[in-house]
């Protein structure tokens, strides 16, 4: 039965079309690391802002209690009214995240404690009011549990009760100021194994406006940030046909668990690493023992090398590289021998690969990227364009429909 109510909705959806095409932009977050970024000599103004729909500052460490309040770092406070200052001048539209830093433990000791927690609140808030952040991100770091995959159910409960909190304080924050759509975000884990025993899903999400979906370190697999994980074959047993097992690690797998627990997908945007993350091992030692071969498996947080995007495109240069694709994880990689008997390899980002994420985020209506670190990109063209994978990103994004055609779905 088509009921005059359903005529009015139809109305009420064409109406708002085109508000809602342009609310339904997808994100380009960049990020930008304090002091890491001045150290090479980027400073605020070398932000490209025309690709950059938001700047998040990371930047700020846990804050300390002074006396009987905690207090960010005053260092930390002027880098990031520099760097604000600096966007507010050349850009009206760009936001500027204010990105809080703190291990678990951290995090979980604040939550226990409601004076503890109170004084948190406050001084986070005191980087909306005073500081004039648009919005805040809680960094959430899992430590060494991010790589075995340990349960750290403290986290499941305290973050809930300090995003409520936070919530309150943005909101009044957002009353405060008429016209300002102040603005919370979480950093969340693309480790499938910890998406169900650190997080709340259906709480946070309730909560949070954005959360930023880290898949660097994802631990397992032949790439260091996989769309789909390597398959596992078993043995073909008598005549039984067994298939290859998928251990569910890819990024795929974990941005299908946050939405099938409860986050609606335009809440997520996808972390995109512009680095390289490289190991040396003993080539014959992985031949006889498969023990410190190519695979992520076995790396230790210790042996990982991390360079930037912009060091390795130099390094190609140099001879002896042999470049190949890893079919599952749907990203390059490569391999050079070194003096010694030693093997040298790194797993990086190429336009294809960021091609295969920009897919997944369209099929999947995600809310869009985040670079992980804008300046880690090749920012001075020494290997060719300037910025040359985050222009690739900026570029693939606006090419894809906005999703006026679901907005349908939603009455
Ligand atoms: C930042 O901008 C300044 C001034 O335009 C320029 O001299 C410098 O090389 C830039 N730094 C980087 C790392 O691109
Ligand atoms: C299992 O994987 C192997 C190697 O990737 C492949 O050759 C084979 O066809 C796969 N088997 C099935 C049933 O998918």
């Amino acid at each position: 039965m088509f009921l005059f109510i359903d005529v009015l909705r139809i109305l009420v959806v064409l109406v708002s079309l085109p508000y809602l095409a342009v609310g339904q932009r997808k994100k380009l977050a960049c990020s930008y690391a304090h002091p890491q970024a001045v150290e090479i000599g980027y400073l605020p103004g070398n932000i490209t802002l025309d690709l950059c729909t938001h700047v998040i500052f990371k930047g700020f460490s846990y804050p300390q209690f002074v006396g009987r309040q905690m207090r960010f770092d005053d260092e930390e406070k002027k880098a990031f009214t520099r760097l604000l200052t600096n966007v507010r001048e050349r850009s009206s539209t760009v936001r500027v995240v204010a990105s809080i830093g703190g291990s678990a433990t951290e995090y979980a000791l604040t939550s226990v404690s409601v004076a503890h927690r109170r004084s948190f609140v406050q001084a986070a808030g005191s980087l909306l009011l005073e500081l004039d952040a648009d919005a805040l991100e809680l960094h959430w770091e899992h430590g060494e549990s991010y790589d075995t995959g340990a349960s750290v159910v403290t986290d499941r409960l305290a973050m809930v009760t300090f995003l409520r909190d936070l919530r309150q304080t943005v909101n009044s924050a957002n009353d405060q100021s008429e016209g300002r759509n102040r603005e919370l975000w979480i950093s969340g884990t693309a480790n499938p194994h910890l998406i169900s025993t650190s997080y709340n899903v259906f709480e946070v999400c309730g909560l949070v406006d954005q959360v930023t979906l880290e898949t660097v370190y994802i631990p397992r697999g032949a790439s260091h940030a996989p769309i789909y994980s390597k398959p596992v074959s078993l043995p073909k047993i008598a005549g039984l046909n067994v298939e290859n097992i998928s251990i569910g690690d890819g990024i795929i797998d974990a941005t299908n668990k946050w939405i099938t627990d409860g986050c609606p997908p335009k809440k997520l945007i996808l972390g995109v690493g512009l680095i390289a993350i490289g190991k040396s091992y003993m080539s014959f030692l992985g031949q006889f023992f498969n023990l410190f071969g190519q695979d992520f498996y076995d790396w230790g947080p210790v042996e990982r090398h991390v360079v930037d995007y912009r060091e390795l495109c130099t390094a190609f240069r140099q001879p002896g590289w042999s470049f190949v694709w890893e079919p599952h994880g749907l990203m390059p990689y490569v391999t050079r021998q070194l003096p010694k008997g030693l093997e040298q390899r790194y797993s990086y980002e190429n336009v294809q690969s960021l091609g295969y994420k920009i897919e997944l985020i369209e099929q999947q209506r995600l809310g869009g990227v985040y670079v992980d670190f804008l300046h880690s990109d090749d920012v001075d063209g020494r290997c060719g364009e300037t910025y040359a994978l985050t222009k690739f990103l900026a570029s693939r994004l606006q090419a894809i429909p906005s999703d006026i055609g679901f907005a349908i779905d939603w009455i």
